[in-house]
């Protein structure tokens, strides 16, 4: 995700243990192929044969509409040493549509053909090459037959963000067509968009029957989400699985951004608060307003474990309360 899956959280994500794969922030082809340094300056895993320091396999997404310069930037990318490449057809943001790239793609699907193709026989066999899609422009309709052109361009799996571009982020998700495309495709697919819960998640199997989910927003949301999934699919057996600990898997971002950008970077200390601006907004985190604030580290992770710790210790005393009466 654009501004928040950087490389400390991909490798902070890669400590927890619960994905199994991870994908850049997109990276943008405009007029001219990117060359090879800038992919080593954006993604610094390239130098581990692609994974993250936490051993989390990080897999280079670009986004652009001419063929030729995707495919010549996506041979750079594993001359830097990408192991697989996904393609963004799927960004709504109006500079990069206007500026065809993302979801704008997705109204000609003879379009989305020719790019997959491109970078599919730009790169040796052995390198996956995957495509990332909403359901289509305004409808949702448009899918199947991009689904198809993505196949026949040779992709090896799918990933679909079950909504349209008009749609941004609004409700409602249509996880039905995306078990419809699973049901008749050759290459793996993997379902996408608003799984907030486990009940979210039981029904977004229910209804698409895949084998492979992407979860963004809800890994930060809810921290315990990606472990219960994990669990849920077989991949993970860390029973029972603890609170979630705010001020420790703060720290640890923390940790992690302070190994990419140096002590006291500025950037550290905003991103955890992006972090829980999107915990307090998509999930239950209920103390943001008390830390937006504040503009000192080790202030902001002082106050933040008094309100967890507050918060947790508050409890018991609320039953002693309710027991009074
Ligand atoms: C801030 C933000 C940035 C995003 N950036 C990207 C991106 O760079 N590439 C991409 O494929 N999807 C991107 N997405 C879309 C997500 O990958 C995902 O498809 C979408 O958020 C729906 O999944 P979720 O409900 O699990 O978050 C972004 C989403 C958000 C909210």
């Amino acid at each position: 995700m654009d501004g928040i899956t950087d490389a400390p959280m991909r490798a902070f994500q890669g400590a927890q243990n619960t994905f199994t794969h991870s994908v850049t922030e997109f990276i943008r082809v405009s007029n001219h192929p990117l060359p090879t340094r800038v992919f080593i300056r954006d993604v610094p895993e390239l130098a581990t044969r692609a994974k993250t320091t936490t051993d989390l396999p990080v897999q280079i997404q670009i986004l652009g509409g001419d063929p030729d310069r995707m495919a010549i930037s996506a041979l750079n990318a594993v001359a830097a040493g990408a192991t697989a490449i996904d393609i963004n057809f799927g960004c709504p943001a109006p500079t990069v549509n206007r500026n065809d790239g993302g979801a704008s793609i997705l109204r000609c699907p003879q379009r989305v053909y020719e790019i997959t193709k491109a970078v599919r026989e730009a790169l040796p066999a052995s390198i996956p090459v995957s495509v990332k899609a909403r359901l289509g422009w305004d409808t949702i309709e448009p899918i199947y037959e991009n689904a198809e052109q993505i196949q026949r361009a040779g992709a090896s799996w799918l990933t679909i963000h079950a909504r349209t571009k008009t749609q941004g982020y609004n409700p409602p998700v249509y996880w039905k067509p995306i078990g419809e495309i699973r049901r008749d495709a050759s290459i793996p697919i993997v379902a996408n968009g608003d799984i907030w819960t486990v009940e979210d998640f039981y029904l977004c199997q229910e209804q698409t029957r895949c084998s492979h989910y992407m979860i963004g927003r809800s890994a930060l949301a809810n921290p315990n989400l990606p472990h219960q999934i994990a669990q849920t699919l077989g991949l993970q057996t860390l029973t029972p699985i603890p609170p979630v600990d705010w001020p420790k898997l703060l720290q640890e971002f923390h940790d992690h951004s302070t190994n990419f950008h140096g002590p006291n970077h500025p950037k550290s200390l905003n991103r955890l608060k992006q972090w829980l601006a999107i915990a307090a907004r998509f999930g239950d985190f209920p103390h943001f307003a008390n830390l937006k604030k504040i503009s000192d580290h080790q202030d902001f992770m002082t106050t933040l474990t008094t309100l967890c710790h507050f918060q947790t210790s508050s409890n018991p005393l609320k039953l002693v309360e309710i027991s009074h009466h």
